[in-house]
């Protein structure tokens, strides 16, 4: 991350259930301050993003989610975005996880920066909670 100088104090507007499962994540991994626990998120955040960025070429990943079942239009539009990207699913798979939520797992192989692009398509949709993606080279 390099040497970082200054610190700049920002508002941040977050729904209180968010705040308190971070607080109770930061005070279980010992945390001095909420602030060093968001500036470490924050951290891990661009670092995810940068090792993204680089990736290049013909890769084969996962992309995994959890959205509100009760979202509305939201199937749709996940079925829409899964659509246009559709030379590059390879296969997918729909969990009804609760009451509220379903969870998907899309197994996708092309370029690297489309697997991202559908990522963060799906990332991008409200109702949409947690995307995680991983990627891999063949013939490693
Ligand atoms: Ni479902």
């Amino acid at each position: 991350m390099g040497e970082e100088r200054g610190l700049t104090r920002i508002g941040v507007s977050l729904p209180s259930n968010l705040l308190n499962k971070f607080d109770t994540i930061i005070r279980g991994r010992g945390y001095s301050s909420r602030s060093e626990g968001i500036r470490d998120a924050i951290r891990a955040y661009i670092v995810e993003y940068e090792w993204m960025e680089r990736e290049s070429g013909e890769e084969i990943g996962t992309v995994t989610y959890l959205y509100d079942h009760d979202q509305r239009g939201l199937g749709d539009e996940l079925t829409e975005v899964q659509h246009h990207f559709i030379g590059m699913i390879k296969s997918s798979t729909h969990i009804h996880l609760d009451k509220e939520n379903c969870f998907e797992i899309i197994v996708t192989q092309g370029d690297a920066k489309k697997i991202k692009e559908l990522a963060e398509n799906i990332m991008s949709l409200k109702g949409v909670k947690h995307v995680k993606l991983t990627t891999t080279h063949g013939g490693i």
